[in-house]
């Protein structure tokens, strides 16, 4: 009897499963609609003509720590996953092996990449310093000019489609020199006082003559008498205490170490997802923005995939955030407590937290490390007055001539106006109207106020100098300045 009545059970469950299984399966479906679709859909280019996707170069498939085309912008597409993988795609051994066989050669050949694009001289422009009085401001422009074209004027006077279709362009996007790996690269300066963070396969790419001076001085909004606060030194968890007990409120304090203590990183820690020989102890804020400056690392931007798609970004400065409402190159994040929150020490993928180790994340750290943040002032620009105009008695006639320019011809003051000589907004310079490759879309304006001390400019650093700079919209915005007026807006800017 009992042996009968079992599979007579067993049978109900299963058609009972069967037909819950058919009920959750046609829901499924339901849930899941098509979406509507235009009949005979024709994809416009928008005007992009040989930008778009399908005109680009595929990205190439690399793995991990592959070298990568130094001339990414030229490539576009998708990849089989959004996801990172904190796995080596080989063991440990054979991983510190293969960047030993590769970096040498690497290295010498990003090398001359960089000095195929810059003409590194090493020329100061006499008797201009950095806010710290020591470190000379560089003399450009530097950017090499294309073979059959013999001055930056007779290249302005060319038209942007003349430009693209000779590939003149020389100021083209500067892409990560291990873009398969990627992730944070320090610069010498850092290095020689921090060799915790030599990275096994890829070292920066830029001489630190043509970086921000390290350790850079640090000016507070609520001790302006102090002048640079630090003397001279770097900030650290082991001085920092010392240094501003009895200046900061106990918040600030609290915010500064946060800000200084060291968390893992994606390549940065003691897994084998590191790129340090060594387990590391992880970075902090300020490994990168030494002395709530920066110190010229460079990293990508999170906020794209595929991977190989990410912007190359260069630390800026913080500055001066408590006047800037739109932080990130292009996450527009608004405010300095949410950016400490979301740092993308992850590289935007949550994920690999998990494999990595925690970071504190709570809002009561990151509101004081906020609080910390918005002290952090500009230099002084003894030439400014209230207005944040030149006070005529202190600057040259040369000084003033800029400041007509920026305002006037040039066109700089659309964009870069107010206290900090930023807009606040994500402007699209639609410079890929002057190359063949993929457009890196709307960029934020970044402030011009202390800007003497943040080279190299722009988000990728690509330009060396602000004479760089100059050209650079000299040529994008079809200003057509002769020589003298170039220099103008240069001796101006050293002024900001
Ligand atoms: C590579 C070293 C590096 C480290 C470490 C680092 N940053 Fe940054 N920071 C950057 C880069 C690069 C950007 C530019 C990001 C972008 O444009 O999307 C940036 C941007 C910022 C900005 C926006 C500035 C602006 O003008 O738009 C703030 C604020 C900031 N970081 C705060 C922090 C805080 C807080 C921490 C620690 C939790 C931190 N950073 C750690 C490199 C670093
Ligand atoms: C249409 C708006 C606009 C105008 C006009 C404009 N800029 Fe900018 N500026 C920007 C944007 C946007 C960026 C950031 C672009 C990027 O990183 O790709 C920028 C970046 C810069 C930088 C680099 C800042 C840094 O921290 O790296 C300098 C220097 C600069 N501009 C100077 C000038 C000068 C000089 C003029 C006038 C000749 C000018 N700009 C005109 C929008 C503008």
């Amino acid at each position: 009897m009992k042996n009968k009545k079992i599979p007579i059970i067993i049978s109900i469950v299963l058609f009972v499963g069967a037909v819950g299984f058919q009920i959750a399966d046609n829901s499924l479906h339901l849930l899941q609609s098509p979406g509507a679709k235009i009949e005979n859909y024709q994809k416009s280019d928008y005007g992009l003509n040989s930008n778009y996707v399908d005109s680009l170069k595929p990205f190439p498939d690399l793995k991990k720590g592959e070298r990568s085309p130094f001339d990414l912008y030229k490539y576009a597409g998708k990849s089989n996953s959004s996801f990172l993988s904190p796995d080596l795609p080989m063991s440990w051994n054979e991983w510190v092996r293969f960047h030993e066989d590769q970096k040498p050669k690497l290295m010498a050949d990003i090398k001359n990449y960089m000095s195929s694009r810059h003409n590194f001289s090493n020329e100061a422009i006499p008797g201009a310093f950095m806010s710290g009085g020591r470190k000379a401001i560089m003399m450009g422009p530097i950017s090499k000019l294309p073979s059959g074209v013999n001055s930056y004027e007779e290249l302005a006077n060319l038209s942007p489609e003349e430009i693209k279709k000779r590939g003149l362009f020389p100021y083209t996007p500067l892409a990560h020199p291990l873009h398969s790996t990627a992730h944070m690269v320090f610069p010498d300066q850092w290095l020689y006082a921090h060799p915790e963070h030599r990275r096994i396969d890829v070292d920066h790419d830029i001489p630190d003559q043509y970086l921000p001076e390290f350790p850079p001085p640090m000016f507070l909004t609520t001790h302006k008498e102090y002048g640079d606060i630090t003397n001279g030194r770097e900030v650290t968890l082991g001085n920092y205490f010392e240094m501003f007990n009895g200046l900061l409120s106990p918040e600030q304090l609290e915010g500064l170490k946060e800000l200084l203590k060291p968390t893992p990183t994606t390549f940065f820690n003691h897994t084998t997802h590191r790129v340090t020989l060594e387990p590391s102890a992880g970075v902090s804020c300020f490994s990168c923005h030494t002395n709530g400056h920066t110190n010229g690392a460079f990293e990508l931007a999170p906020d794209t995939r595929p991977h190989l798609a990410r912007l190359r970004v260069g630390t800026p400065s913080m500055r001066g955030n408590y006047n800037l409402m739109q932080l990130a190159s292009k996450r527009s994040i608004r405010s300095m407590d949410h950016f400490a929150e979301v740092e993308e020490y992850f590289e935007g993928d949550p994920g690999i937290q998990q494999a990595i180790g925690p970071r504190s994340q709570q809002r009561s750290v990151t509101n004081r490390m906020g609080d910390f943040n918005a002290i952090l002032d500009f230099p002084p620009a003894p030439k400014l007055g209230p207005l944040d105009k030149l006070i005529p008695t202190l600057a040259t006639e040369q000084e003033l001539q800029g400041e007509k320019l920026f305002h006037g011809k040039a066109q700089c003051a659309t964009c870069h106006s107010g206290p900090a000589f930023v807009d606040d907004y994500l402007h699209d310079l639609k410079v890929e109207r002057f190359y063949k490759g993929r457009p890196e879309g709307p960029i934020k304006t970044f402030p011009l106020r202390g800007i003497k001390d943040s080279p190299p400019y722009l988000h990728d650093g690509r330009l060396m100098t602000l004479h760089d700079a100059v050209e650079f919209f000299n040529l994008i915005l079809e200003l057509k300045l002769n020589r003298e007026e170039k220099d103008d807006l240069v001796a101006y800017m050293l002024c900001l």
